[in-house]
């Protein structure tokens, strides 16, 4: 037995328990990890409270990094005692949890379980956005939302090692300092945010919004773009956008629009390779710097839940076993 954080049905943070569950046996292409650390993500609060329908009770949890105990027997690459992380998991609030080989990524040496349970997830996502989904140039201005939150202070960061300015949101000072000690050029409130937006740019409108914070921010988010700009909602933080008429994209200049997930920007071993390889580089070389704004003990799970739905996060999320 080990113990893990369960959802028994769709609810409030208050719902999660804390309980003795069976260890799991790792498939032959499976490892056993025993889990040092465990990233929170909001993906975390919409499968507990059934935003995305799962198949309850579940033991939430994608995002982990820990110390293989046990490998399958056609595991190649990964053996007993490798340090190993992922974005990919599931059921990681827990002491143990099995983990796909192919979802793996070696832990480089110096890189703490709490780091390496930190960047997976909230990096990969900053990382595709910027180079995949629409590759931002040196010389482009930018909007994203929520700058002082786990995927906004590295979006903005990557943002400006590729040399754009970066116009972003957030709901108070102390998020604002942290916002600009990432690189921000603009940090904003969000009432009138698109208005301030026009004034910054001359009146253009911005290349591109990634807007995680979906429902509240959307239609100024659309309102901020230049002619031809694309707008990335890749999340709902305030909530859900509801079903959309496409003529406005006409309307507000020949728009593009995009509703990315990270599975899809991990389809082959090279490209999961590729970006892990160059944000825990920029994690060793000091060029990307991943705050921990807060950890808790793995069992105050909902404590957490309740701080990141709250606003009163900063950074990354931590949970420790
Ligand atoms: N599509 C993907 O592949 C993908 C992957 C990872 C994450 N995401 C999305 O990215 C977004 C950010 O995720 P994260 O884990 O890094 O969270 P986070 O940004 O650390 O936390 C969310 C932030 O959103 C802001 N926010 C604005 N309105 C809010 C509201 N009504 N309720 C709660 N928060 C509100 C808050 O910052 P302020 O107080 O400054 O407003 C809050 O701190 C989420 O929407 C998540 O689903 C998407």
């Amino acid at each position: 037995m080990h113990k893990a954080i369960v959802v028994p049905s769709p609810g409030g943070p208050e719902i999660l328990r804390w309980e003795d569950v069976d260890l799991p046996e790792p498939g032959p292409n499976q490892l056993l990890v025993r889990v040092g650390a465990v990233g929170v993500n909001f993906i975390d609060t919409y499968q507990r409270s059934g935003v995305y329908p799962m198949k309850y009770p579940f033991i939430p949890g994608s995002e982990f990094a820990g110390t293989v105990v046990a490998a399958g027997l056609q595991v190649r690459g990964f053996a007993e005692g490798d340090r190993v992380a992922t974005a990919e998991g599931g059921g990681a609030y827990a002491e143990y949890a099995l983990l796909d080989a192919d979802k793996a990524l070696h832990v480089p040496h110096g890189v703490s379980d709490e780091t390496a349970a930190a960047l997976p997830l909230q990096g990969m996502t900053a990382h595709y956005l910027v180079n995949s989904t629409f590759p931002v140039q040196a010389g482009q201005t930018v909007l994203t939302h929520a700058g002082a939150g786990g995927v906004g202070l590295l979006l903005t960061q990557l943002l400006k090692a590729k040399g754009a300015t970066v116009i972003t949101t957030v709901s108070t000072d102390e998020k604002e300092q942290l916002a600009r000690a990432a690189g921000a050029d603009h940090v904003l409130r969000y009432e009138g945010f698109a208005e301030q937006v026009r004034e910054l740019t001359g009146g253009a409108g911005v290349d591109v919004v990634y807007d995680g914070v979906g429902k509240a921010t959307f239609d100024g988010s659309l309102e901020s773009l230049r002619a031809r700009g694309m707008m990335v909602l890749f999340g709902g933080a305030s909530g859900q956008v509801p079903p959309f008429d496409i003529q406005r994209l006409n309307a507000l200049g020949s728009l593009f629009l995009t509703r990315p997930t990270i599975r899809d920007y991990l389809l082959t071993p090279e490209e999961r390779r590729w970006r892990a390889d160059e944000l825990f580089g920029a994690v060793a070389d000091g060029t990307l710097d991943v705050r921990i704004g807060q950890t808790y003990p793995l069992a105050e799970a909902a404590q957490a839940h309740r701080d990141l739905e709250g606003r009163r996060t900063t950074g990354k999320v931590v949970l420790i076993p």
